[in-house]
């Protein structure tokens, strides 16, 4: 027995000795940028680190780009190739192309792959609304039409997406009903119809409510009043998607971390579209309303050659307390998501004011990390 003993300490000593070794020898062969840690390393006992990918990186156009992708994210989300209008042009016609590169690109890279969105009023054709007369079609009609929208989609990618943005945006900062399409035509019970029909069509993917503007005390409660009315009814709604398109100053860190507590009520909580934007705001109403379109003026654009050390620095905090947040509540937290890779893609350049320089993502124009990402990194420490 005592002989056993010793010889299997001496044996776990040289396995100790040699798996010491080995790693090593791997990081010293490899270059130092790819030695350190990744973002998606760092936090991977924390939640997933995603990322939304326009069309040239789906179609990996960019070989710079495509390796921050999978070096760093362990997440995808569709930038626009799912929602209705590029996947559902018209009733008889599915454009596929587009949305099973971008599935082919996550299960390629082994990622957690997020599909944006089922139901929406932006970007969401004419055709499903009206018709052949222009009129309004009837709440039967539109449901049907939307069961079949959702329907087809979720089971194509069944068993590839982990989860959907069912419904987006159904309610208003103060809290209310957005008067959209499918409200005004199906009622107020249009969003947990919408559930509904992506429960029937998928039971095994998760189904998350995402809006903009979470932070704002009546749109939480009114997003945590829907939510909750839908789960008391027995209707599946998994998470709840916090956008994250804030500024250096707002929302307060206070006022998001009441909403995500508050959210995480009910089940898990994902940063959805995280961006923050450094351009003065051109307008009264803060949010993401992609509709908002201010007409371009050289003043609302002061950055075109570059940050100043100040601006820089405010930055560098904002992205530093944000992911400090998320850390601090990564038991509550499934998914942190970029809304873009590198500033130069950004929708933020171009919206709500077409033509601007915009610094948001972790990433810059270069394709090089911001000092900052390191930072980010390091919280997980
Ligand atoms: C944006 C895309 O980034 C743009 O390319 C597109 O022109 C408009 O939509 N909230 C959402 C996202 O849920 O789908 C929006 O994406 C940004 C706001």
């Amino acid at each position: 027995m005592k002989f056993h003993l010793v010889t299997a300490s001496i044996l776990s000593l040289f396995l100790v000795a040699c798996s010491e070794k080995s790693p090593s020898v791997t990081t010293d062969a490899r270059p130092l940028e790819q030695a350190q840690t990744s973002l998606k390393d760092a936090y991977i006992d924390a939640f997933l680190i995603g990322a939304a990918l326009n069309e040239d990186q789906i179609y990996e156009r960019d070989s710079e780009v495509d390796d921050i992708i999978t070096s760093q994210f362990n997440s995808i989300v569709a930038e626009n190739c799912m929602k209705a209008e590029n996947i559902h042009p018209e009733e008889d016609d599915f454009f596929w192309e587009e949305a099973d590169a971008f599935i082919a690109f996550g299960l390629k890279n082994e990622m957690s792959i997020i599909g944006h969105t089922l139901a929406w009023h932006s970007q969401t054709p004419d055709w499903l609304f009206v018709d052949e007369n222009g009129e309004d079609v009837s709440r039967d009609v539109l449901l049907e039409r939307m069961q079949n929208h959702i329907t087809t989609i979720m089971q194509r990618y069944k068993g590839k997406v982990k989860g959907w943005d069912v419904v987006n945006e159904a309610i208003l900062d103060d809290g209310s009903m957005r008067e959209s399409k499918f409200y005004e035509i199906i009622g107020p019970d249009w969003v947990e119809k919408m559930f509904i029909f992506a429960n029937q069509a998928d039971p095994d993917a998760e189904l998350y409510y995402n809006d903009y503007s979470m932070a704002i005390p009546e749109k939480r409660e009114g997003a945590y009043a829907l939510v909750k009315g839908m789960q008391d009814k027995g209707i599946r709604v998994d998470g709840i998607g916090m956008q994250g398109h804030i500024n250096l100053d707002g929302p307060t860190l206070e006022a998001f971390e009441e909403s995500l507590l508050r959210f995480a009520e009910l089940g898990q909580v994902m940063i959805t579209e995280l961006d923050v934007t450094v351009l003065p705001w051109p307008g009264t109403e803060v949010g993401a309303e992609v509709s908002m379109s201010v007409e371009f003026q050289d003043e609302f654009n002061p950055y075109r050659n570059g940050l100043t050390p100040a601006v820089e620095a405010h930055l560098h905090k904002r992205y530093v307390e944000m992911f400090s947040l998320f850390h601090k509540h990564a038991d509550k937290i499934d998914r942190v998501t970029l809304w873009g890779v590198t500033d130069a893609n950004s929708w933020r350049n171009d919206w709500p004011m077409d033509g601007r320089t915009d610094y948001p993502l972790l990433f810059d124009r270069a394709n090089k990390p911001k000092p900052f990402v390191q930072e980010i990194i390091t919280i997980t420490n």
